[in-house]
């Protein structure tokens, strides 16, 4: 079979999607979960449910063009101050929910820029986190950093809270489109900012690269892949951009006339790939994600152990996911837990002696059943969907009816089904999305599809 052209396949397959960060959905979560219902869940943790442990900062020194995230310029010191002490009174509150000094094994500080804190505040937060969950001597301790506002002080910081694993944002080197997306970020800026992350001895260096920004071309893409590979990272996320305004207002600042198609967004993904696995030898993960060789991430998905949470994927493995600050998402086993989204909406929540949350969803059989088909998908690229469903004691009947869908991915060699197993192929790998889709009974049911970005 003749590959199809890059034309052809966006044709076929360039739908909305979501990124199955979570299953159900985010836009499925209702006011029905609040806080009363997220103390219960979290007084019936498991003894033995080691925790990983989120916390959001929602404030940047500038808002970059394109941001998605859940954050806004706050540069009052008075602000962050306050916030980390709402932090502190927030974790103070989840612990003794849970009623003992749960074992924590992952800890991610992600934003927003979580060092717009202030360096003392930082530490308070992570002395608190230990004192109130224990935590294991080799947890991994992630942050999110903008090397373009890493106050100085704040180093000694990032040791004492003893981070190991540091994630750059770096989006694109090119200062056209620097330009075009409001983040001046030069290459010199960066390098130091990989080169102190190393010295403060963290064994896991990140950057995040984003195409279909404006003014990217397949060509531009690719220098800057080839001068993020001369920064040595461990691993690499690369997103494409999700042009989203009606959601987040800021980003009506692109013209949507300025950005790449389709068919040039896919082509610049497919450079991307072809640079940092071809010539930087990373290792391709899931939908979005690069890794080293030896790195965990690259071990964990060639043993099938890569999982996929808020954070999109990651090595860890622990059950439990309690997030802390405003939109933050908890996992537990009996549901997904939200917090009021904004700064305010959870300062006046957690002022008000209570926990924050705002929304949630209770999971039935059937979710469970279908999160983990889609995670599988998401993470290994493949499912058997028999042997999927007989571990939850699930006719697979309903699941082998959905994958009837792949038909024309199969048509095309992007997929196959045997009748049991879904398998993703190579060139169906920047289609996980819309495969996993089939599996979304959520999608399928809601007549008012939320809006999703591109799936490619
Ligand atoms: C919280 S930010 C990273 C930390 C820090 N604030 C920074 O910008 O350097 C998380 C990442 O999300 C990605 N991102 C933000 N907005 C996006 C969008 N609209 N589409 C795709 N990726 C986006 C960027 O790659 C960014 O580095
Ligand atoms: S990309 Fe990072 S620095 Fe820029 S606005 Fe978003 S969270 Fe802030």
């Amino acid at each position: 079979m003749a590959p199809m052209s890059p034309t052809d396949l966006v044709a076929r397959y360039d739908g909305r999607a979501p990124r199955y960060t979570s299953y159900p959905t985010a836009p499925h979560f209702t006011g029905d979960v609040g806080p009363s219902v997220y103390a219960r869940w979290l007084a019936a943790l498991p003894e033995a449910a080691a925790l990983s442990l989120y916390l959001h900062v929602p404030f940047c020194d500038r808002l970059c063009f394109y941001c998605g995230c859940n954050t806004g310029v706050v540069r009052l010191e008075s602000s962050h101050r306050a916030y980390a002490r709402r932090l502190i009174a927030e974790m103070k509150r989840v612990a003794s929910a849970i009623g003992r000094r749960a074992r924590v094994r992952h800890i991610h500080w992600g934003g927003g820029t979580p060092t717009t804190l202030p360096a003392d505040a930082l530490v308070a937060v992570m002395g608190r986190l230990r004192a109130l969950f224990d935590v294991a001597p080799d947890a991994e301790v992630a942050i999110e950093i903008d090397p373009t506002s890493l106050a100085s002080d704040r180093l000694a910081a990032l040791r004492e809270m003893g981070v190991t694993r540091i994630s750059l944002g770096v989006q694109d080197l090119e200062p056209a489109v620097q330009q075009a997306i409001g983040r001046s970020q030069s290459y010199a800026q960066t390098q130091t900012c990989a080169d102190l992350a190393r010295a403060l001895g963290v064994h896991s260096l990140n950057l995040d690269l984003i195409y279909g920004l404006p003014l990217q071309t397949r060509e531009s893409v690719e220098r800057t892949a080839r001068r993020a590979l001369d920064l040595g990272a461990d691993r690499v996320a690369v997103f494409g951009y999700a042009h989203v305004p009606w959601m987040k207002k800021h980003q009506a600042v692109i013209p949507e006339a300025s950005l790449p198609g389709a068919v040039e967004r896919f082509e610049q993904q497919q450079a991307i790939h072809r640079v940092l696995t071809e010539e930087g030898g990373y290792v391709a993960i899931g939908l979005d994600h690069y890794a080293k060789r030896g790195d965990a991430m690259a071990q964990a998905a060639a043993c099938g152990r890569l999982r996929r949470g808020f954070q999109g994927y990651t090595t860890d493995d622990a059950p439990v996911l309690v997030g802390f600050g405003a939109s933050a998402i908890s996992q537990l086993p009996q549901g997904y837990v939200q917090n009021a989204p904004t700064a305010a909406g959870y300062g006046a929540l957690i002022d008000a002696g209570g926990l924050a949350s705002v929304r949630g969803i209770a999971l039935t059989a059937e979710d469970r059943l279908r999160r983990d088909v889609i995670e599988q998908l998401m993470c290994a690229l493949q499912v058997d969907l028999v042997g999927t469903a007989a571990a939850y004691g699930a006719d697979p009947a309903p699941l082998i009816a959905n994958a009837q869908g792949l038909a024309r991915f199969a048509e095309d060699g992007l997929a196959q089904f045997d009748g049991r197993c879904v398998a993703v192929s190579e060139p169906g790998r920047p289609f996980l999305r819309s495969v996993a889709a089939l599996f979304d009974v959520y999608l399928a049911e809601s007549s008012e599809t939320p809006r999703h970005a591109r799936a490619i």
